[in-house]
């Protein structure tokens, strides 16, 4: 009997193992399609660590999926498939560059929706392949963390507080590659929550940025709702309850009309942030131990939710009462991009030698520090990491 080989054989193409960060400038192109975003995006860095955007292209698939009131994975398979090479295109005449000028490609190898991992992963292992270049399979956690690095130029460590649509955590970033986890979910991820909460009162999708707009004008101390996990020394996170509290109340407020519903979202809103403030002060006491730095360790909240603006004031706020930096990517890169994708390529290629190259595989679950126990607690795509 012979042993399979791969299909497609990486040795060639792979970057050459190399103890030093490269000293040369590098173009990345970037290619994200863990979810229900089809994104291209050439980025630059140059060999003092700073970066430049030359192109970000994003094809949201909100209308596709909005009349299922949430993602379906099929369809977003399908509409990555449609577009990534259009939208490859178009980030390279933007950023006015060609394949042949780019020194690596960067492509989502997971977390997330497998159909539509595969669809940007096998697209950039092709054109790979094609132009002789390198390629990096990417963590998107990981894409997602490193952002500040290419906005406003922080080096970790730092505490991160990562809000998505999939996870919540704190990780003590000690540096690229080396994560470690401090709270996560012990159920949904607060994306998740402020996704369904705008389900149970009909605001359509996506529901983080409908929740945000129907609570401009709302009052959030009317309604009381649990803030989940405060003053527990766990520095986890948990957001089920507080959704179970929203759609009962939106049950008694029936026929509900539309102060009642900017009331809810703002409440919502409200008991959010708290929980999420009194669960990264505990975060950053115990990474400030771990790292032993008795200086300012900042705050860097990234992912889709760090959007939120109640959020945003509220972490800013609470940053300034112990001191430190809190630091937000601005909001177009904190919900899903390609210039993240290419940034942590970058990253990744500069310090060489890189670990998941053309042999990697798309996985649906991929947690950032792999070394974190598993947290109890399960969401749609398994146990919270
Ligand atoms: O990072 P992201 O774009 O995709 C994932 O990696 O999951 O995050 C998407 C999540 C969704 O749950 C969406 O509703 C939420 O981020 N989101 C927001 C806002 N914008 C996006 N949540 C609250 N307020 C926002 N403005
Ligand atoms: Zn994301």
């Amino acid at each position: 009997m012979t042993s399979s080989a791969p299909i497609i054989q990486s040795p060639k193409t792979e970057c050459k193992a190399e103890r030093q960060p490269r000293k040369a400038a590098a173009l990345v192109l970037g290619v994200e399609t863990s979810c229900d975003e089809t994104a291209v995006a050439v980025v630059k860095r140059l060999p003092d660590g700073s970066g430049a955007i030359l192109s970000n292209v994003v094809r949201s698939q909100w209308e596709q999926h909005r009349p299922f009131g949430g993602v379906v994975p099929e369809i977003a398979a399908r509409a990555h498939i449609e577009c990534i090479s259009d939208i490859a295109s178009e980030a390279l005449k933007t950023a006015n560059t060609q394949l042949t000028d780019i020194d690596c490609i960067a492509a989502t190898a997971g977390p997330g929706l497998i159909g539509g991992l595969l669809v940007g992963l096998t697209f950039a292992k092709s054109i790979a392949l094609a132009h002789d270049k390198p390629l990096v399979a990417i963590n998107h956690l990981e894409a997602h963390a490193l952002t500040v690095g290419l906005t406003d130029s922080i080096r970790p460590p730092y505490l991160l507080l990562l809000v998505s649509g999939g996870h919540t955590q704190t990780v003590l970033v000690r540096d690229v590659a080396d994560y470690h986890r401090i709270g996560s979910t012990i159920d949904d991820a607060l994306g998740e929550a402020f996704d369904k909460t705008a389900k149970i009162l009909s605001l359509g999708f996506p529901g983080g940025p409908a929740v945000e707009a129907a609570a401009l004008n709302g009052d959030p101390q009317r309604f009381a709702f649990p803030r989940p996990l405060q003053g527990r020394k766990e520095p986890h996170f948990s957001f089920a309850g507080l959704k179970t509290a929203v759609r009962r109340e939106a049950e008694r407020q029936q026929p509900i009309n539309d102060q009642t519903i900017a009331d809810l979202t703002a409440s919502f809103e409200a008991a959010v942030c708290d929980s999420v403030i009194d669960r990264v002060k505990l975060a950053h006491r115990m990474a400030v131990v771990e790292i032993g730095e008795p200086d300012a360790l900042p705050i860097v909240v990234s992912g889709g939710v760090a959007a939120n603006k109640r959020l945003r004031s509220a972490l800013e706020k609470f940053a300034t009462t112990i001191d430190v930096p809190a630091i937000f990517p601005p909001i177009s890169l904190c919900t899903d991009n390609g210039a993240m994708i290419a940034w942590a390529g970058a990253e990744r290629f500069a310090r060489g030698p890189l670990a998941g190259g053309l042999d990697t595989s798309a996985r649906a679950r991929w947690p950032l520090d792999e070394s974190a126990a598993p947290i109890i607690g399960t969401g749609k795509h398994g146990p919270k990491a």
